[in-house]
């Protein structure tokens, strides 16, 4: 860890209303992540947790709008970003572990099938070096069996192992981690 590295990622004043009514949900959210460092940030229930996360990564509900400050990843100032590039920031420099797996993930195809669709859209990988990298992936992050789970449906896992398949997806395009500098 290196305290002098400039930050991975920089939200500075962040601020968040409900769209209809102006009501505020977040004010003035700043905090910086470094190469290398685990940072959690830590609230009650319904203190706005999620909605930082998700205005972090330009995802909010069209129910809530951001209403002010700033999110810089590398030299990149994300608020500033068109609809097409945040696509290529997410996934591949900044992902995202959701919560609710069941729901993050696509019924109607198989858990490795959906980590090669993140692997295919972000790297060149295909045919049999594309499975391989995912069943990698799914042996990284504590999947028994990975190679048959490869074609098991995310209703055919448990709720640990979906979470881990997430965290498999998230990891497939190696985000920023100073390794890689
Ligand atoms: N779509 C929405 N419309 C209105 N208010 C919302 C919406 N989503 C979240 N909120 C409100 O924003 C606040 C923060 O929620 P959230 O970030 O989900 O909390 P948590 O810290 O538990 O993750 C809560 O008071 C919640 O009611
Ligand atoms: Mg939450």
């Amino acid at each position: 860890m290196n305290a002098r590295s400039a930050p991975v990622m920089l939200v500075t004043d962040l601020a968040v209303e409900v769209a209809e009514t102006g009501a505020p949900i977040l004010k003035g959210v700043s905090f910086e992540l470094r190469a290398g460092e685990i940072f959690a940030l830590v609230g009650e229930s319904g203190s706005g947790k999620s909605v930082t996360s998700l205005a972090a990564m330009r995802l909010l509900p069209g129910a809530l709008r951001i209403t002010g400050g700033a999110v810089r990843v590398g030299d990149e100032d994300l608020f500033d970003l068109s609809e097409a590039a945040m696509q290529t920031v997410r996934g591949a420099r900044v992902a995202m572990i959701f919560q609710n797996a069941m729901s993050a993930l696509n019924p109607v195809q198989t858990a490795g099938e959906q980590v090669a669709e993140t692997l295919r859209l972000h790297t060149d990988l295909k045919g049999a070096a594309l499975r391989q990298r995912v069943v990698q992936l799914f042996a990284e992050v504590g999947i028994q069996d990975a190679d048959a789970r490869y074609a098991f449906y995310p209703h055919q896992l448990s709720g640990g192992q979906q979470q881990r398949v997430m965290i498999a997806m998230a990891l497939a395009c190696e985000p920023e981690h100073p390794d890689r500098r």
